[in-house]
C-alpha cells in the first residue's frame, strides 16, 4: 500500500476582523455569553472585495508555494465548499483562472455543508492510493465564508477561511491513514435551501447531532483498535463551529470510551484545546475548520505523531481519520507564526462598520 498523505499545506483568511465584544454591542447581549458560552473571541470578516473564491485562490497559491513542484504534476484539482458561487460552475474554476491552471486535470467542486472538504481529500488520498492518479498529485481546498442572518443565533460562529493542500504519495508534512471511520444520518439540523441567501438552523438540534456522530465515529474506531487507543494520540482535532461545542462532544465521547471526569478534562485540555486557537480568532470556516485545526496541530509536531481528525457536516455526514506526522515536516513554528501574524495584522470593524459590511454584503 502506498503512503499518501499532505505535502504541502496554504491557509487563507480575510482583511478583516470582528471581536466578539463588538458583536454583543451591537445585538445587546452580555459578552460572556460569546466569549465564555461559546468561548468564541473573534471573527474574521470579509472585505470588499473577498469571498470564498479569493479565499480558496490564495491558501491554494501558498500551498503551491511550499510545494514546489511543477503544476503539470496535478491531475486533480477539487473545492469543498458550501459557499458556491454558482449551481453550476464549480468554484475551482474561479481558482484556476487566478493561478491560470489548465491542462490535463480533473476539476470539480464537493458539496455536504461543513463536510464537503473532507469528502474532497478523501476522493484525492483513495484516488492516489488506488493507483488511479498515476503519479500526479491532487490540489485539494477547503473554503468557506460562514454567515448567518444579522441577529441569528448562529451570529456569533461566523468565520471565513480557507485551507489547501497539495495530497500526494510519499507525503513531507504527515500521511492520511487509509482506514477511516464514516457516520451518515439524514436530518435537517442546519440547511440553506436554493436561493436563499442565509442557512436555516436547529440550533440545539445541531449540537446533538453532532454529538451523536462523533460517538458513532469514535466508537467505530474504538470497535476496531481498542479504548486505548485513544490514549496513543498526540492530539486531536475536531471540525470546531464554536469551541465549547468540541468540549461537549469530546467529554461525550470520553465518557463512551470509558475515561473519568479527570481524564477527559486533562486529556482535552492538552491534546485537543490549543488546536482551537486559530478558530478562536477566526470562527467557523466550515469545510476548512478541521483543516484548520490540522495545520496548527501539525506546526512543530514530529516524526510518527498520531492525530485524530474528526469532521463533521450537517445533514450529516461525518468521518474520524488519523494523520501521522512525517519525517522532516516542514510546518515548523516559524510558519505557524507567519499567519499568526497575518491573523494579528487583520483590521479590527467597530460594531457600526461591521454593520455597514453586512448591508453592503461583503463576502459574498
Ligand atoms: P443560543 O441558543 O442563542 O445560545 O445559541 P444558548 O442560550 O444555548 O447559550 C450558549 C451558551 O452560552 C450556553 O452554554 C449558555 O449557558 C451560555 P452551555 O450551557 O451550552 O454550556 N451563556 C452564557 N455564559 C456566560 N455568560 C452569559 C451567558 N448566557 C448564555 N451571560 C447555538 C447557541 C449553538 C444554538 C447558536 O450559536 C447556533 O445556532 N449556531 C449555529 C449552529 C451550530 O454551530 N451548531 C453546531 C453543530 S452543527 C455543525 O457543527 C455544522 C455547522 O458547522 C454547519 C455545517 O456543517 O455546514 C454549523
Amino acid at each position: 500500500m502506498k503512503t499518501v498523505g499532505i505535502t504541502a499545506i496554504g491557509i487563507s483568511t480575510t482583511s478583516h476582523k470582528l471581536a466578539l465584544e463588538e458583536l454583543a454591542k451591537l445585538r445587546g447581549v452580555d459578552p460572556n455569553k460569546y466569549t465564555r458560552g461559546l468561548e468564541c473571541h473573534e471573527m474574521s470578516v470579509c472585505g470588499p472585495a473577498e469571498n470564498a473564491a479569493t479565499l480558496a485562490t490564495d491558501a491554494a497559491r501558498r500551498a503551491l508555494e511550499m510545494w514546489g513542484g511543477d503544476p503539470g504534476e496535478i491531475g486533480l484539482l477539487v473545492v469543498g465548499t458550501e459557499t458556491a458561487a454558482d449551481m453550476s460552475r464549480p468554484l475551482t474554476g474561479w481558482v484556476a483562472d487566478a493561478l491560470e491552471l489548465e491542462g490535463r486535470f480533473r476539476s470539480y467542486e464537493v458539496k455536504h455543508a461543513c463536510f464537503g472538504g473532507t469528502a474532497a481529500v478523501r476522493q484525492a488520498v483513495e484516488w492516489i492510493a488506488s493507483g488511479a492518479a498515476n503519479g500526479k498529485v491532487a490540489l485539494v481546498i477547503a473554503a468557506d465564508v460562514a454567515l448567518y442572518a444579522p441577529g441569528d443565533p448562529g451570529e456569533p460562529t461566523q468565520g471565513a477561511g480557507a485551507v489547501a493542500m497539495i495530497v500526494s504519495e510519499d507525503p513531507a508534512v504527515a500521511e492520511i491513514e487509509i482506514a477511516s471511520y464514516p457516520y451518515s444520518m439524514p436530518v435537517f439540523d442546519f440547511w440553506r435551501p436554493v436561493g436563499e441567501a442565509f442557512p436555516r438552523v436547529e440550533g440545539k438540534f445541531s449540537l446533538e447531532c453532532y454529538k451523536k456522530a462523533a460517538r458513532e465515529c469514535f466508537t467505530s474506531w474504538t470497535d476496531q483498535e481498542g479504548a486505548g487507543a485513544i490514549g496513543d494520540l498526540s492530539a486531536v482535532c475536531f471540525h470546531a463551529p464554536f469551541p465549547k461545542m468540541v468540549k461537549k462532544a469530546f467529554f461525550d465521547v470520553a465518557q463512551e470510551v470509558g475515561m473519568t471526569p479527570e481524564q477527559t478534562s486533562e486529556y482535552y485540555e492538552e491534546r485537543l484545546s490549543e488546536h482551537m486557537n486559530w478558530t478562536r480568532k477566526i470562527g467557523n470556516t466550515y469545510t476548512a475548520s478541521v483543516w484548520m485545526g490540522l495545520a496548527h496541530a501539525l506546526s512543530g509536531r514530529g516524526d510518527g505523531e498520531r492525530i485524530g481528525v474528526f469532521s463533521y457536516g450537517s445533514g450529516a455526514g461525518a468521518e474520524l481519520m488519523f494523520a501521522r506526522v512525517a519525517a522532516n515536516n516542514p510546518l515548523d513554528q516559524a510558519w505557524a507564526d507567519e499567519f499568526e501574524a497575518r491573523l494579528a495584522a487583520r483590521e479590527p470593524l467597530a460594531a457600526a462598520s461591521y454593520n455597514t459590511a453586512r448591508e453592503e454584503g461583503w463576502g459574498k
